[in-house]
């Protein structure tokens, strides 16, 4: 086999073979296959498209060529949660101790930021002290003691995945359907878990842009997910605004652990609670979706999610004074610059991918591999779309420990807001739950 004969054939829009993928991806992780074949392929991929065996195949090699970590040592439910990305989208660090707080076993590897989306990881480590590195007899361990650990993606899992990731990150090859429902995939069936919930974000703060292609990406992962024998459930939702009223690392965290205490924003609360209660009945955890809210309402309420998310911060060697007093205790930025609006009327939009471009300016994302992050650089998103707001009044703030910057972003921010004269509706937030 030669990989130049692989590629004509995908540039000819010809389908590859389960062989031909697992050539590909293993002379790419060997080294024997270099960058630029594989980027070539890459491009073949999102332009022709990978067909539904295409997409199966390519993520069953990349499984094939990870260590797939056993998760049997743990007990009881397991459920591992993801997304496709988005602006302000810290699910993950509610859901999480949610699930835990109702009797799941969360096993999270996650991520950081990718281009303008954010990662938990970084969020995470906004929290001094808190480590998201440890080996897998402590992660098991510690699931089973509190219920839950969230780390970052060591090497031996899914290698393949990383490797092909950063090429698609400097190659424009990110938003391919196929691609993206492999890279989840792989990831999520080489870490183990047997239930896993899948945020699909569509619009502008995602990488899916239409409904018609989310709703085909929830579909493979759903039926990749069947194949190896795993529960999982897509759920649609909007990322056409920010979600929640927060972007950037120590913001999002701040806006967290309101929503732990039931005081969270209405939007990311029911993403959490979607998420979480299908899941729920998916896995055996709850008999419908009904049971399953009350049990996540009833664990917010009484206490039990933001005792969950103490433990963990305890285990992973946080600061857990940041839990009783997230403002006082969490790095912030020095300089904080309103932003008003010139006229009245009703905000119709809030362009989310403008908005995350703006926050990874202000230094809560990068720009390269290796970029520091400022913790506390982001924007507040103080009015939302179907918000009737007067001339002269704050929508947003942006924080950053660069002066400069804040002046920098200021247009881009005020460009993402639209305004109207007539009542305009705030969108749908759940668009479709694919099983
Ligand atoms: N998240 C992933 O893990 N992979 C993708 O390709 C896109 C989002």
């Amino acid at each position: 086999m030669r990989a130049v004969d692989i590629l004509a054939r995908k540039r000819d829009g010809l389908e590859l073979s389960p062989d031909e993928m697992k050539y590909l991806v293993d002379g790419f992780v060997s080294g024997q296959i270099p960058d630029y074949q594989m980027s070539a392929f890459l491009m073949a991929a999102c332009v022709r498209g990978l067909t539904t065996a295409e997409t199966f195949s390519l993520t069953q090699a990349m499984i094939e060529n990870s260590a797939v970590i056993d998760l049997s040592a743990i007990e009881g439910i397991k459920i591992d949660k993801h997304s496709t990305g988005g602006v302000g989208d810290k699910v993950t660090l509610v859901l999480g101790p949610m699930l835990a707080a109702v009797g799941a076993k969360v096993a999270k590897m996650s991520g950081r930021a990718l281009g303008n989306t954010g990662g938990t990881l970084d969020k995470l480590e906004s929290i001094p002290g808190f480590s998201v590195n440890m080996d897998k007899e402590k992660f098991i361990k510690q699931i089973n003691e509190i219920g839950i650990a969230i780390v970052g993606q060591t090497d031996e899992v899914c290698k393949a995945d990383k490797m092909i990731y950063a090429l698609r990150d400097v190659t424009a090859t990110v938003p391919c359907v196929g691609l993206i429902a492999s890279s989840i995939m792989s990831k999520k069936i080489a870490s183990g878990a047997d239930n896993i919930v899948i945020d699909v974000k569509v619009g502008s703060g995602a990488f899916i842009k239409t409904l018609d292609d989310a709703r085909k990406l929830a579909k493979e992962l759903v039926a990749i997910g069947q194949k190896f024998g795993r529960k999982v459930v897509a759920v649609i939702t909007n990322m056409d605004q920010p979600l929640g009223t927060t972007v950037g690392n120590t913001l999002e965290v701040e806006e967290a652990i309101d929503a732990m205490q039931g005081f969270g924003s209405a939007d990311l609360l029911e993403v959490c609670y979607t998420l979480g209660s299908n899941i729920m009945v998916k896995s055996g955890l709850a008999k419908n979706t009904e049971e399953a809210i009350k049990k996540l309402e009833d664990a917010v309420s009484s206490g039990k999610v933001i005792e969950k998310f103490r433990q963990l911060v305890e285990a992973q060697g946080g600061d857990v004074n940041v839990v009783e007093k997230p403002r006082e205790t969490l790095p912030h930025s020095r300089f904080i610059e309103d932003i008003e609006v010139m006229s009245d009327g009703f905000i119709s939009r809030i362009n989310a991918e403008e908005i995350g471009m703006a926050a990874r300016y202000l230094g809560a994302g990068r720009h390269k591999l290796g970029d520091k992050i400022d913790p506390g650089a982001g924007i507040i998103i103080t009015h939302k779309v179907g918000d009737y707001v007067r001339a002269g009044t704050a929508i947003a703030q942006t924080h950053s420990n660069d002066a400069h910057l804040l002046a920098v972003v200021r247009s881009l921010v005020e460009e993402a807001f639209q305004l109207t004269t007539v009542p305009h509706e705030s969108p749908p937030l759940v668009y479709d739950i694919i099983e």
